[in-house]
């Protein structure tokens, strides 16, 4: 799908994409690049970074991979440094690398909840904390123009509470508290704006492969009336709309971007029965008030 946004909206910008190789982090490079920005991406697997990077340079986006993993801050250092050598600056981060496997609670290991938090939540602190010195561009009453952008990819399974998730719903619940945090802090002392993305179900990709195959898709249409899978580009252009200068007054919020399922409910009555229902107990109510005596009437 063609992009709604002017193609140099991201001109100049460099953005370094933790989980930038594949899936919804893929695709935020490639809008970014396609909107003017050149990117960095890094992640765990050498051959995954070199597809992506070349799939990148055949659409003409300057791109390099850098290999990393977002648990080691030698790592989170490194990459961040070796973006700022390639590229001379870094505008924007975008907290894409996450950890995630179906299991109940009562199966899940101490270690297992911990490698996902360390993943989800301690690796976008430690992004971020790496990548601050070169998004804060001197700070306000510096002469320098705005700070850098933060983006956090997030979930909305912990809005409510998610069978066999209580590892990554604990890990994004840790990422927004990060976003709205570091929105704070950081957008008062260096004008750097922090925002996440939590997107619904998005088809083609490692979330859904795992999370919901096939049987558990068709399940969960018949009982939650708004789901639809979401696309990438999806996110991608939510991604865009917070990383340029249209979102330039939004700081510390996590945009929902799952056409309303996380909202779903089951219906229980027909819409024709809350109609006729509807007048029948108004009726009723009108003849005898609710805590009136029925004696009084
Ligand atoms: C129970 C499991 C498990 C499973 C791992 N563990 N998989 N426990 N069920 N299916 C436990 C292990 O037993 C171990 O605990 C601990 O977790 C660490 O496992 P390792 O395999 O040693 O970890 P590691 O090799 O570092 O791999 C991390 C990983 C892996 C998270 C487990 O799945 C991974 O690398 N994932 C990255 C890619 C990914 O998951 N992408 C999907 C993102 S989807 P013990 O106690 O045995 O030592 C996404 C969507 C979120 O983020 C929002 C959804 C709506």
């Amino acid at each position: 799908m063609e992009s709604p946004f002017k193609p140099d909206i991201l001109k100049g910008k460099v953005a370094l994409l933790t989980g930038g190789g594949s899936g919804i982090g893929f695709e935020i490079s490639v809008q970014f690049g396609k909107h003017g920005a050149a990117v960095a991406i890094m992640g765990r697997r050498r051959n995954v970074l070199d597809s992506a990077v070349s799939a990148l340079r055949s659409l003409g986006i300057q791109a390099i991979g850098l290999e990393g993993d977002v648990r080691k801050q030698e790592d989170a250092a490194r990459v961040v440094e070796a973006t700022v050598k390639h590229f001379g600056r870094l505008d924007i981060l975008v907290n894409g690398a996450a950890g995630n496997f179906l299991v109940s609670s009562e199966d899940l290991s101490p270690n297992g909840f911990r490698t996902v938090l360390d993943i989800d939540s301690v690796g976008t602190f430690t992004m971020c904390h790496e990548a601050l010195k070169y998004l804060k561009k001197g700070g306000p009453g510096k002469g320098t123009s705005s700070g850098g952008i933060i983006l956090n990819i997030s979930a909305t399974l912990h809005y409510t509470a998610s069978w066999y998730q209580i590892h990554v719903s604990a890990a994004k619940a840790a990422v927004d508290s990060i976003t709205r945090s570091l929105a704070l802090e950081w957008g008062t002392d260096y004008d750097i704006r922090v925002n996440g993305i939590a997107p619904g179900p998005i088809v083609d990709t490692a979330g859904m492969s795992k999370l919901a195959p096939g049987e558990v898709v068709n399940k969960s249409r018949e009982m939650r009336p708004l789901f639809k899978l979401g696309e990438k580009w999806d996110i991608a252009m939510a991604a865009l709309y917070l990383a340029s200068d249209a979102g330039k007054y939004v700081n510390g919020t996590t945009v929902i971007v799952d056409g309303g399922l996380w909202l779903s409910q089951p219906r229980h009555l027909p819409k024709e029965e809350v109609k006729a229902l509807s007048r029948v107990v108004e009726k009723r109510s009108r003849a005898a008030p609710a805590g009136l005596p029925t004696s009084k009437l």
